[in-house]
């Protein structure tokens, strides 16, 4: 069963010219922080990529520091625990996925690396999923118990209930944390996450055009030149 078909959004950095919004993303992967990281791991991603790209290298360090991770094994086999470096993962909320169904009443919260790309609808889904949920369920809607009703989910019964509500984060840049602002700040971010070289990318298509136009227009001229002895 599908569910309703998301509503499109004039995302900032579909457009052809734009790079990402950094502020955005520094907004997002705080609402990822503070609000998914308790059930949504984000495996692909090491710390040393938010260099540049939403804060600076102390920021991240400081980061990576506040978690615990194993170290290699010694001699004796032993594994020990080490504060977190740039080039470790953001670490799962969870131990493995049986402890995450424990947790979340038998359903998974997927891992949101990849998320933009893996969902029909990319960043309009989980925008309109994130700030679609109703009240109240409409009037005759079946809902199991346990899930809660999103009519963008595809079969509207989703295990994972509202999460994001107006001002539940506090931004620094004193951009007004309401639902759809967060909502767009954490789906700008899982794009990153998804595509972390969007931006360079695009600069590239720039050069590849200005270099490819003047090659381009040099060999029509020499084409000419060669050519003008055969008329
Ligand atoms: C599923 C995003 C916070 C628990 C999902 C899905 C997305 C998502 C995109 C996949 C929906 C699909 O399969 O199409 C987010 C974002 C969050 C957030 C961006 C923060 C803003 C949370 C929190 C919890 C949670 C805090 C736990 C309290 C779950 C669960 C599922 C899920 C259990 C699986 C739902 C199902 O398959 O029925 N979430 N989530 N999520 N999320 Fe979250």
């Amino acid at each position: 069963e599908e569910g309703l078909h998301a509503t499109p959004y004039p995302w900032e950095h579909e457009k052809f010219l734009k790079t990402y919004d950094h502020a955005a993303l520094r907004r997002g992967f705080q609402v990822y922080r503070e609000v998914c990281a308790s059930c949504h791991s984000l495996k692909r991603i090491p710390w040393r990529t938010l260099v540049g790209t939403m804060m600076t290298v102390d920021e991240a360090k400081a980061l990576a520091e506040e978690n615990e991770y194993d170290t290699e094994p010694n001699n004796e086999g032993e594994i020990e625990k080490r504060p977190g470096k740039l080039s470790d993962y953001i670490p799962s909320p969870y131990k493995n996925d049986e402890a995450a169904r424990a947790a979340n009443n038998g359903a998974l919260p997927p891992d949101l690396s990849l998320m933009v790309k893996a969902r029909h609808g990319g960043c309009n889904y989980i925008f309109s999923l994130l700030t679609g949920y109703p009240e109240e369920p409409p009037a005759g809607a079946v809902v199991q118990s346990g899930l809660n009703f999103n009519p963008y989910f595809p079969g509207t019964g989703i295990a994972m209930a509202r999460v994001l509500y107006d001002g539940l984060v506090d931004y620094e840049d004193g951009t007004p944390a309401t639902t759809s602002q967060m909502a767009k700040d954490v789906v700008e971010f899982l794009n990153w996450s998804a595509e972390p070289e969007m931006d360079d990318r695009k600069k590239m298509g720039w050069k590849v055009m200005a270099i490819g136009s003047v090659l381009f227009a040099l060999s029509v001229w020499i084409k000419r030149y060669k050519w003008s002895v055969v008329k």
